[in-house]
């Protein structure tokens, strides 16, 4: 599909929407903070050319692209300042599922933006692009990630146990899902 149908998601404090090059220092400053990083695939500090290649892949990808991970940019509405990021990455094997991901600066972490951009993508993954089945996966340590699926509707599916090698250790990991069902009911209730 082409990229051109894509422009922005709009919540009631934020929006989604495409990365631009201005977002970039902020981008690579906030994914360099080591607590950001900590359960994250990469390593502190985030180097801005990482970011640079990043927004070259985006740039002509449509969210819907399967086997590819896209990062959307989330900004407060009438501010262009980035605060932070939300991943899908629909499957190659069978794309009506999907995975999603998400990092927001510290600065912007504690007032609901997270969990509300995360709902604004669910709606769009679920309401317009016709997905059954959308994942998350977090360490199990990383608390503030499995609270934050869990206030948005996510159900705890399993704990896969030393599944992840990751930092120089095995690492845990626990599974969440939503069916499209499940959250139009979640609308609903
Ligand atoms: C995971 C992460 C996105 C969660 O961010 P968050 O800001 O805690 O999540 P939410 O948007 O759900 O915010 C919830 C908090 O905002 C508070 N809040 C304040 N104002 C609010 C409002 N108007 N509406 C809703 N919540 C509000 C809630 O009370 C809650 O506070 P608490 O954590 O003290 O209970 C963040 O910790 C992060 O970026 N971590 C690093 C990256 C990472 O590990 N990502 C996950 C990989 S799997």
């Amino acid at each position: 599909m082409a990229h051109v149908d894509f422009t922005v998601l709009a919540a009631e404090r934020l929006v989604l929407r495409r990365f631009r090059p201005a977002d970039l220092p902020a981008f690579a400053a906030y994914r360099s903070d080591p607590e950001v990083a900590r359960y994250q695939t990469w390593s502190a500090p985030y180097p801005l050319d990482a970011a640079e290649r990043m927004f070259a892949d985006l740039s002509t990808l449509h969210p819907d692209t399967p086997g590819e991970w896209y990062q959307f940019a989330v900004a407060l509405h009438g501010s262009e300042e980035l605060i932070g990021d939300c991943g899908v990455h629909v499957r190659a094997d069978d794309p009506r599922q999907a995975e999603i991901g998400f990092t927001f600066a510290p600065s912007s972490q504690g007032r609901g933006y997270a969990s509300e951009a995360v709902r604004r993508l669910l709606d769009y993954l679920f309401l317009e692009r016709g997905k059954h089945r959308v994942t998350a996966a977090c360490d199990d340590r990383n608390v503030r990630s499995a609270a934050l699926l869990r206030r948005v509707g996510m159900r705890r599916e399993g704990l896969t146990v030393e599944s992840v090698w990751s930092k120089g250790e095995w690492t845990n990991d626990e599974l969440y899902a939503v069916l499209e069902r499940e959250w139009l009911d979640l609308q609903q209730g």
